[in-house]
């Protein structure tokens, strides 16, 4: 890198990821807590070689093609639902992620979401906090066990498989899954079962969502699939909020049509907080912090400024998800 790259980051990343991106590069570095607005984005990426942005930053066609020396787009996050993938390949940009960083911490909050829910943690506690705790009651607050039931994983990916190990080592539970091709290292390592995914909803006690959000999963958590959920079952959403019809899941919730619900992304983020489903005392809701531990937020940081770095510098990224893009890359 001769000249130094220009490259705007779209908000504050934990530091050792700032401090080797301006060690690298010029960089202008968002300093807001909200996002850039559309507008803003346009005028900063302008200019730029590089940009770093966020789960929460729409990076579509019309970024790219404000920015006509883009080389990289490096996603703080695994998830790139927020970007136009096949627009950025078209383009010959290739975009970063950070998958294997934040694996254990999101099926920890997976793992959590669903002992509080099953539980009734957070109804309990605030009961308590509110002076509705009178007595220690032999019929209050019931919930779920855990040991030894059914967890269906719709999704089984590297997350998928932490929280199914988690479950399974852990609580002895039986693992039902579903995803595209059969997964030998879930088979072998907590003896999951492929099945369709009616199956996997007729037979679960938790169902738990980790699958990538595209067009074939939007929406897919509906009305039907709720009613084909056993009455006492457990959905837990560490995904994305889009795979859910957040109206059929309240309406789900108050019939009693499912046990409870534990959810760390909705539809929009941040939800309202006069929405129908903070209404509901089984519906256990996170502000998308799966991933906010000090160690996953640095690892995310490290992987993101390794991807940018070596986009910057016309070499393969450490994880790319539009590998294809090498055959066009811009230089
Ligand atoms: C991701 O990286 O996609 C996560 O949702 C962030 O927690």
């Amino acid at each position: 890198m001769a000249k130094r790259p220009r490259v705007f980051v779209a908000r504050i990343i934990p530091k050792l990821g700032l401090d080797l991106i301006q060690q690298h590069c010029d960089a202008e570095i968002w300093p807001d807590q909200l996002p850039p607005s559309p507008d803003v984005l346009l005028a900063k990426v302008a200019d730029c070689d590089g940009l770093v942005s966020l789960l929460t930053d729409r990076i579509d066609a019309s970024v790219m093609d404000a920015a006509p020396k883009l080389k990289v787009i490096s996603n703080f996050a695994v998830g790139v639902n927020n970007i136009d993938i096949p627009a950025a390949t078209e383009r010959g940009i290739p975009i970063g992620n950070t998958p294997g960083t934040l694996t254990d911490a999101t099926a920890d909050t997976a793992m959590m979401l669903l002992m509080a829910a099953s539980r009734r943690l957070v109804e309990s506690a605030d009961d308590a906090k509110a002076g509705r705790w009178k007595t220690w009651e032999p019929c209050g607050w019931l919930g779920q066990d855990l040991v030894g039931r059914t967890l269906g994983i719709v999704g089984m990916g590297r997350i998928g498989l932490a929280m199914a190990k988690r479950c399974h080592h852990g609580w002895g539970m039986n693992v039902l899954y579903t995803a595209r091709s059969v997964k030998a290292d879930a088979e072998k390592e907590v003896r999951a079962k492929r099945v369709e995914l009616e199956e996997l909803l007729a037979r679960s006690d938790f169902v738990s969502l980790h699958a990538d959000l595209n067009d074939t999963t939007r929406g897919m958590f509906n009305a039907a699939l709720f009613a084909q959920m056993k009455k006492t079952a457990v959905f837990i959403n560490t995904a994305r909020g889009p795979h859910v019809d957040q109206k059929a899941l309240a309406d789900a919730l108050r019939n009693g049509t499912i046990f409870a619900a534990g959810l760390d992304v909705t539809d929009p983020e941040p939800l309202p907080p006069d929405h129908e489903l903070y209404q509901l005392r089984n519906c256990v809701i996170a502000p998308h912090i799966a991933s906010a531990t000090i160690a996953t937020r640095n690892a995310m940081a490290k992987l993101c400024v390794e991807n940018l770095l070596a986009g910057l510098r016309g070499e393969k990224l450490v994880a790319c998800v539009n590998p294809d893009v090498e055959a066009k890359r811009r230089t």
